[in-house]
C-alpha cells in the first residue's frame, strides 16, 4: 500500500512547468478511434487514467504506444465494440468511447460505469444525445447496447452543460448524414481542444468554447498529429499550494486565459499573481483574507476540480468563507480530513463554512478521490508537523508524480510502500 508522508511548513519556492490536460486527452484518445490510420498525440500526461484507456484501446483491437509524453494510436486494427466490464469500471471516462464506436461500427455495448466518491455522475445526457442521432438503446442489468445502421444529424440541447456528454455527442455527430446542433453544450476549453483535433482529422465542426457546436458531418477522417493543451486544474493545484505554503512559485507553460475565475477568487484572497504571456508568478506572502462566497458550476466559472483545493486556502485565510458546490452532489468528502489536520468546517446543505484558523496540522488522513487527495497534499504542505496521506492511486489518476512536483518547489513528500499485513506474516 503505498502512502504519501509529507512534513509541512515549508514555503514553496521555484519553477515547474504544466504537464498536458489529462481531461482534453481523454476524450481524444477516444476519438482516435474514428480515424483509420496511426494518430500521434504529444503532451499526453502519464497518469494512471491515461494508461487505462490505452488498455481500453489495445483490448479493443487498435495498436496503442505511450513513450517520452506522446502517444501513437493507430485504429485500423480494431475489431471489437464491446468495452470489458474490468476496465470500464476503472475509469468512469471510457463512456466517452461511446461516441467514437456508435459512428465508426454502428454498434457499442458498455456498462454503467456507475457512480464514485464524488456523486452519481449519471449518463442520461449521454444516451439521450446518442438517441437523438438514432440509436437504439437497450439496456439489461447494468449492460447498454447502442446500435445505428445510419447515426443522422439532430438538434440536441442538453439539460445540462455536461463536458462528457457534449464530447460524446461531438463524436458520434462527425461522420453522421447532415448537421448536429448541440445547445446548452458544455464551454469547457478540453471541448474546444477536442475540436481542433477532430478537425485536424477532417471534420467540420464549429462553436466549441460556446454554448452552442454545431457539426456538419463527413464521411471520412483521416490521422493527424496533436499537441494536448496544459492542464488548468493541475495549475491551479500548483497555484492554491503556492499560496497555501506563502510560498513564491514561477509556472511555465500556462493558459492563463483558461484560469479566468480562479485568478479572480485567488486575487481576492489576497494572492500575488503576475501573468507573462504563458508565465504565470504565484506569491502567497501574507496570511489569506476569506473570499465572502464561491460557487462552482460550469466553465467559465470556478471549476468543480478546484473546490477541494481552494477549501484547504480557505481554511487558513482571517475569516469566513462558504463554498457552494453545485455540480457534484457528493464531493465534500475532503471537508472530514481537514478538520482532522484542524480545519474549522461547517457544511450546511450543499455549501461549506470555511472559518479560518492560524494553521494546519499533519495528521493521518485519506485520499477519498482525484482533488480530494490533491487537495490533502496542499494541506500537508502547509501544516505543521508531519502528514501521512493513504490511498493516494486516487491521486495518481490526475497528477504526474505529485511528490516530485512539489519537491522540486521545496516541499518535503515520500512515497512509501507498506506490504499488506497478510504479506508480512508469509
Ligand atoms: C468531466 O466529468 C471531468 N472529467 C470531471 O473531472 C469534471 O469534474 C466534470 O467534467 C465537470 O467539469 C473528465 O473530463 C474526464 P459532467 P463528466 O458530465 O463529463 C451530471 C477530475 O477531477 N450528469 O459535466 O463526468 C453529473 O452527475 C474529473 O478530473 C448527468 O446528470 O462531468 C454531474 O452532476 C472529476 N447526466 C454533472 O452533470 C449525464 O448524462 C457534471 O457532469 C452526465 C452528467
Amino acid at each position: 500500500m503505498e502512502k504519501l508522508v509529507i512534513e509541512g511548513g515549508r514555503p514553496l519556492q521555484g519553477t515547474a512547468r504544466i504537464e498536458g490536460a489529462k481531461n482534453a486527452a481523454l476524450p481524444i484518445l477516444a476519438a482516435s478511434l474514428l480515424a483509420d490510420g496511426k494518430v500521434n498525440i504529444e503532451n499526453v500526461p502519464d497518469l494512471l487514467d491515461i494508461h487505462v484507456m490505452l488498455d481500453i484501446l489495445r483490448a479493443l483491437g487498435a495498436r496503442a504506444s505511450y513513450s517520452g509524453m506522446s502517444a501513437a494510436v493507430d485504429a485500423s486494427t480494431v475489431r471489437s465494440s464491446e468495452i470489458p466490464e474490468a476496465l470500464m469500471n476503472k475509469m468512469r471516462s471510457s463512456i466517452f468511447l461511446m461516441g467514437p464506436l456508435l459512428a465508426r461500427f454502428g454498434e457499442v455495448t458498455v456498462y454503467q460505469p456507475g457512480g464514485c466518491a464524488i456523486g452519481e455522475r449519471k449518463i442520461d445526457l449521454h444516451l439521450r444525445g446518442l438517441q437523438a442521432l438514432g440509436a437504439t438503446i437497450t439496456e439489461s442489468g447494468n449492460r447498454i447496447e447502442c446500435r445505428a445502421a445510419k447515426l443522422k444529424g439532430a438538434d440536441v440541447l442538453l439539460d445540462f452543460p455536461s463536458v462528457g456528454a457534449t464530447e460524446n455527442i461531438m463524436m458520434a455527430a462527425v461522420t453522421a448524414e447532415g448537421i448536429t446542433t448541440i445547445s446548452n453544450a458544455a464551454r469547457e476549453p478540453e471541448i474546444w481542444d477536442l475540436q481542433q483535433f477532430l478537425n485536424k482529422m477532417g471534420s467540420k465542426i464549429i462553436g466549441a468554447g460556446t454554448d452552442t457546436i454545431t457539426i456538419e458531418g463527413v464521411k471520412k477522417l483521416s490521422p493527424c498529429v496533436h499537441k494536448i493543451i496544459p492542464d488548468r486544474i493541475v495549475t491551479g493545484t500548483l497555484m492554491v499550494a503556492a499560496a497555501a505554503t506563502k510560498g513564491n512559485i514561477t509556472l511555465e507553460g500556462v493558459v492563463p486565459g483558461h484560469l479566468t475565475s480562479v485568478i479572480h477568487v485567488l486575487r481576492r484572497a489576497g494572492v500575488q499573481i503576475a501573468i507573462d504571456d504563458d508565465i504565470m508568478n504565484v506569491s502567497g506572502a501574507g496570511r489569506p483574507r476569506a473570499v465572502e462566497r464561491i460557487v462552482t458550476s460550469p466553465y467559465p466559472s470556478f471549476p468543480t476540480d478546484l473546490q477541494a483545493q481552494m477549501m484547504v486556502l480557505l481554511s487558513l485565510a482571517d475569516g469566513l468563507s462558504v463554498m457552494k458546490e453545485t455540480v457534484f452532489e457528493g464531493r465534500y468528502k475532503h471537508v472530514h480530513e481537514l478538520c482532522a489536520m484542524g480545519a474549522d468546517i461547517r457544511m450546511d446543505g450543499n455549501s461549506a463554512l470555511i472559518r479560518g484558523v492560524p494553521r494546519l496540522y499533519g495528521a493521518s488522513v485519506e485520499a477519498t478521490d482525484l482533488r480530494a487527495g490533491a487537495a490533502l497534499v496542499i494541506a500537508g504542505l502547509a501544516a505543521k508537523g508531519r502528514t501521512v496521506i493513504d490511498q493516494i492511486h486516487h491521486i495518481d489518476r490526475g497528477y504526474e508524480s505529485i511528490e516530485n512536483t512539489f519537491n522540486s518547489l521545496g516541499g518535503q513528500i515520500e512515497r512509501t510502500v507498506t506490504l499488506s499485513q497478510d504479506r508480512i506474516a508469509l
